[in-house]
């Protein structure tokens, strides 16, 4: 059975009162064939339907239809063992009784208790789908995380064609594949902190000029975003952009090199993943002048310094086992820049891109890049949308941090 698609899932089926009941058996029958462990708990209506016999021999379990039958708190501790629920079929008295939080039977009781993510296929007649009530009582659960897959069109047991049939067991199959998946993907970055610094710096001359580059952002931004969608801490150490802080990300926006250096340092101490891809200005006006500086002061030059270099000033203060990402921005000889600053910069990765290239670098939403990582390995990317580099990148990362820390 290893191998199998729900291969050790352990889950609660609620069967509500509807005449696509019977279909629930057949799901049933998928889901122990595909390797999942299944409970069923079973509405008062539903089991007028089909009875709970058939479900206890198809699901090999024992079938809860009333709460006060088989041990106490079984209820409870069933729905803190499971690993997701699926109400098939979901009546529209089962949802309006879950998005109240009802818990006057077995399964509202299961459902208010469970811990993992819920997975619900309404059967109802057209009209009850489109009924106010149900609509608030389906935007209230879907706000909360509950997943849902269907109903379909078609003819309906009330005699009328519409909106209401219960989708079908290979859809829902794939439904509950897919949402035990994100879940394994929202954990998968679970106790890693990512620092990740994003955009230009701005180094100022006066208080209305200063010197930058076109970066948007949008790179550091997708890489902290995912970092964030697989369960990661994320700090967000931001230059000036226009951009939305990322869900689940805090966010630090910083002007200059030197406040961006500050920010790294202060919050490296805690961070398991370094990912700097802010395009950092190597240059400052050595002179910022409080005022602007009036036309008529103009001609002549402006004295530049270097800012710092933040990843080398790291060197010695970084927590043992922290992953070090950097980027390589280029021109002209891509990998051979690329591979001397992994070295310089003591990085585990970088990512080198070809900003002269079309669909890569600044401003746009793809890019396209070459992973060099500490062993020498090369991984050359095709042109790709920066949420997906960013998830290549994390990929390697965690692997990076897997390798120094076994994992979880
Ligand atoms: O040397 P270069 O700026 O091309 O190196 C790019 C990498 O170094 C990026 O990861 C960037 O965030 C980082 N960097 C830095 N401090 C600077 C300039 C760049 O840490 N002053």
């Amino acid at each position: 059975m290893t191998g199998a698609r729900f291969h050790g899932v352990r889950l609660l089926l609620g069967v509500c009162g509807s005449i696509a009941a019977y279909k629930s058996v057949y799901l049933v029958r998928r889901l122990t064939e595909q390797g999942a462990t299944v409970h069923v708990a079973m509405t008062g209506a539903a089991t007028r339907f089909v009875t709970p016999l058939t479900f206890e021999t198809v699901s090999g379990n024992p079938v809860m239809t009333d709460l006060f039958s088989g041990p106490p708190n079984r209820h409870i501790e069933l729905a803190e063992a499971v690993d997701a629920a699926l109400v098939a079929p979901a009546t529209a008295n089962t949802l309006a009784r879950h998005a109240a939080g009802i818990a006057d039977d077995a399964l509202g009781t299961l459902l208010l208790a469970l811990r993992g993510p819920l997975l619900v296929a309404p059967a109802m007649d057209g009209g009850m789908w489109d009924h106010p009530a149900t609509r608030a009582n389906v935007d209230t659960l879907q706000a909360r995380g509950v997943a849902f897959v269907g109903p379909a069109s078609g003819p309906l047991a009330s005699g009328l064609e519409g909106v209401g049939r219960v989708a079908e067991v290979p859809e829902i199959l794939d439904a509950l594949e897919a949402m035990l998946a994100d879940v394994r993907v929202a954990a998968s970055m679970a106790g890693e902190h990512v620092l990740v610094t994003a955009g230009a710096t701005r180094e100022h001359l006066d208080p209305v000029r200063f010197l930058s580059n076109p970066s948007t952002g949008r790179m550091g931004f997708a890489v902290a975003a995912e970092a964030a969608r697989r369960g990661a801490r994320v700090t967000l150490v931001a230059g000036p952009s226009e951009l939305p802080t990322p869900p689940g990300c805090t966010r630090l926006d910083v002007t200059s090199a030197a406040d961006m250096a500050d920010a790294v340092r202060a919050h490296v101490g805690g961070a398991s993943m370094l990912v700097m891809c802010a395009a950092v200005s190597d240059f400052r006006p050595a002179v910022r002048h409080p005022h602007k500086v009036k036309k008529d002061a103009g001609e002549g030059h402006v004295a530049l310094e270097r800012t710092e270099d933040i990843l080398k000033s790291l060197a010695g203060r970084t927590p043992e086992g922290l992953v070090k990402v950097g980027f390589a921005a280029e021109t002209e000889d891509l990998l051979a820049h690329a591979r001397r600053k992994l070295v310089e910069k003591d990085l585990d990765l970088i990512v080198a891109n070809d900003v002269t290239q079309p669909g890569a670098g600044f401003r746009v939403a793809t890019n396209r890049a070459t992973l060099i990582g500490r062993d020498g390995s090369e991984q050359a990317l095709d042109i790709l949308p920066k949420a997906r580099l960013a998830a290549l990148i994390l990929d390697r990362a965690v692997a990076l941090r897997q390798s120094v820390r076994p994992a979880r």
